[in-house]
């Protein structure tokens, strides 16, 4: 890793102005590996260095980054590995940061999913009162009929709760869309089982006014900053049929 100037690594994790860094290793308050270091100059790198001001550990301001994945089927959203299983997080090995999953799919669940590494960023969109809806399309072995549609939308108990969709809409013979504001477990799948509709296929396609779109499976894209925006809005009513 690129070693960098003590006073430089200091500001950049955003501990204060360059200038007042400087002040802070002068007046002794700085220690690198223990040892207080009194020369801004001193070149550290923030893997093998460790770094405290007032004794407190200052880490490396990580550039925040933020993506679309099209998750393909298999992968678990986990950010340990269990056993061999494959994690979401192998299909961005190489690029270096500590990256999570905004929320969960199911292993057997494909299609959009947003990685991270801004836990705040995360927190705001999962959390219930963001009211972001989720889109899903639920391939089945049967065919919809209106009374299938019927029981869709009275929902289901999941995790002690009854959880309603905000819409549920036929796509095509064997095929269903379903809007969901909640985001619990196997939810879908739940809902789908209480109408005695068996699941060959779920498939999220947006989540609140970010679209899957024609992202092929398997691959991500960075967000822009106008899709970053409006995910904290969270108020898009429920797209037309896919
Ligand atoms: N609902 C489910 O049942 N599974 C998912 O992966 C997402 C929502």
């Amino acid at each position: 890793m690129e070693k960098k100037r003590l006073s430089k690594a200091l500001a950049a994790a955003g501990i204060a102005s360059r200038r007042a860094c400087e002040e802070l290793i002068f007046e002794g308050r700085v220690k690198v590996n223990g040892q207080v270091v009194i020369v801004p100059q001193t070149l550290v790198d923030w893997e093998s260095d460790r770094i405290t001001v007032d004794e407190a550990p200052v880490r490396a301001e990580e550039k925040k980054v933020y993506y679309a994945l099209n998750k393909p089927t298999g992968y678990i959203c986990s950010s340990t590995r269990l056993g061999r299983k494959k994690i979401v997080l192998d299909l961005f090995e190489g690029l270096g940061e500590r990256l999570f999953t905004v929320g969960r799919l199911d292993k057997d669940t494909e299609g959009l999913l947003i990685v991270t590494n801004d836990g705040r960023f995360a927190n705001q969109v999962i959390h219930p009162s963001s009211n972001i809806i989720k889109e899903y399309i639920v391939k089945t072995a049967q065919e919809i009929t209106p009374e299938y549609l019927e029981a869709l939308s009275q929902g289901a108990r999941v995790d002690e709760k009854w959880v309603r969709p905000v819409s549920v809409a036929k796509v095509r013979k064997g095929t269903f869309r379903i809007c969901l504001k909640e985001g619990r477990k196997h939810e879908v799948r739940i809902i789908a089982e209480r109408a005695r509709l068996k699941v060959l296929e779920l498939r999220r396609i947006r989540i609140g006014s970010l679209l899957l779109g024609s992202l092929p499976i398997g691959e991500y894209r960075p967000l822009t900053e106008k899709e970053k925006a409006g995910l904290l809005e969270g108020k898009k009513k429920p797209g037309k049929p896919a």
